[in-house]
């Protein structure tokens, strides 16, 4: 078991620019922690720093409750698999993923169990003796993932492991992961810029933007209450439609850019502020299909509509913004036409216009609870 605690952490290459700023965290034991952001956010340099591959620039990193910034990476107990595998290239696929075990002196019979059972989690049983150029991507990935499953190091870091996989064994992955570290109680420090892997997988997840924390939280927090317009829009698929929006003079109606009216209670909004430049969000699935007659009702146009099947998906040109509505089912609808949309105003979020944070969540209600019997 491993905790691992960040004490304001940065990182700067040519000591001009920070790339991480003032990271203060503290990982749990046995916790599934997800590291998701954009491109250049910083997530492979700070998974780095925690192995040891890094130099720290600044703050304090514990492992255990000790201080290890100058422990070098073999000390520190831990695996990782790297974003771009770092195969031994004259070694096979066996070689490779015990490689780590044979230098531990770990137990001949120990090795072959541990082999036999990664191989087969991660569908390389016939790949053993090839080599990795004999290899797809995706099977490269995999021995790299393998390499680290055999460690059984209490500590697991992975920057981006399936990103080379295909959807269906990406799918597949996510549950095989998630399994083996919940079943050897493992520390998972997880990269990943696809945010459905973070709300699938982690039990938290931090989102960095430009070096910076922008939210910590559980996955289901995040998507109901993002601090900030970057979470919103960046957890969340299709991402949350967002739009500058003014109360009338009563309080009575929320204008929408110039273009969406919806009545509201003034007691529902009474604590937000009258004078400052507001954006609203509204997940896909609340602009709901609208029927005649019913309250809220708006009426947009269609500019594009996808038909995934399991659901629908109609685009509207809202301001600038492109909007996404998600409906259950198959829905008839044609390019141009003007679509029913029911926008209740408990499904609205807050934000501040000028700081981007949130003013106010949605209320979506009690979740359901399933009772096991
Ligand atoms: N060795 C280096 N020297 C100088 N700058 C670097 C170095 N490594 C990374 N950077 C810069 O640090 C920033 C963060 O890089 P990092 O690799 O941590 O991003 P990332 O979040 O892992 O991105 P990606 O999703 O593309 O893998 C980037 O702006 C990158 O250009
Ligand atoms: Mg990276």
């Amino acid at each position: 078991m491993s905790q691992v605690e960040l004490i304001n952490i940065s990182k700067s290459y040519d000591k001009q620019k920070d790339v991480l700023n003032e990271i203060n965290v503290s990982i749990k034991e046995g916790e599934f922690f997800v590291l998701v952001g954009p491109s250049g956010s910083g997530k492979s340099t700070l998974l780095r720093m925690i192995a040891g591959l890094e130099e720290i620039s600044g703050g304090i990193l514990k492992i255990n409750n000790e201080a290890v910034n100058h422990l070098p990476p073999k000390n520190r107990d831990l695996s990782m698999v790297f974003q771009n595998y770092a195969l031994y290239p004259h070694l096979t696929v066996e070689q490779n993923i015990l490689f780590g075990l044979k230098a531990r002196k770990v137990d001949k019979k120990e090795q072959q169990k541990r082999l036999t059972e990664a191989a087969e989690m991660l569908g390389l049983s016939e790949l053993l003796k090839r080599k990795p150029r004999e290899l797809s991507g995706g099977q490269r990935q995999r021995v790299a993932l393998g390499r680290s499953v055999v460690s059984h190091a209490p500590l697991c870091l992975m920057d981006e492991p399936l990103s080379n996989l295909d959807a269906k064994l990406r799918a597949n992955m996510r549950v095989q992961i998630r399994r083996l570290q919940k079943s050897l109680g493992l520390t998972m420090i997880y990269v990943t810029h696809d945010q459905v892997e973070a709300m699938t997988m982690g039990d938290r997840i931090m989102v960095l933007n430009e070096g910076k924390i922008q939210q910590v939280g559980k996955p289901i927090t995040l998507y109901n209450e993002p601090e900030n317009l970057f979470v919103a829009s960046f957890i969340g698929s299709p991402k949350m439609n967002l739009g500058k929006a003014v109360f009338t003079e009563d309080s009575s109606q929320l204008v929408i850019e110039n273009q969406i009216h919806i009545t509201i209670d003034p007691i529902m909004v009474k604590d937000l502020p009258r004078n400052r430049n507001l954006v609203v969000g509204i997940r896909p699935e609340h602009l709901m299909p609208g029927f005649e007659k019913e309250n809220h009702i708006t009426y947009l146009e269609a500019v594009n509509v996808e038909q995934l099947g399991n659901e629908t998906s109609i685009a509207f040109d809202i301001g600038s913004e492109l909007w996404t509505a998600k409906w259950p089912g198959q829905w008839r609808i044609q390019y141009g036409q003007r679509v029913p949309v029911q926008i209740a105003p408990e499904h609205i979020l807050f934000f501040d216009g000028d700081t981007g944070n949130l003013l106010k969540s949605a209320n979506i209600g009690k979740r359901q609870e399933v009772v096991a019997i």
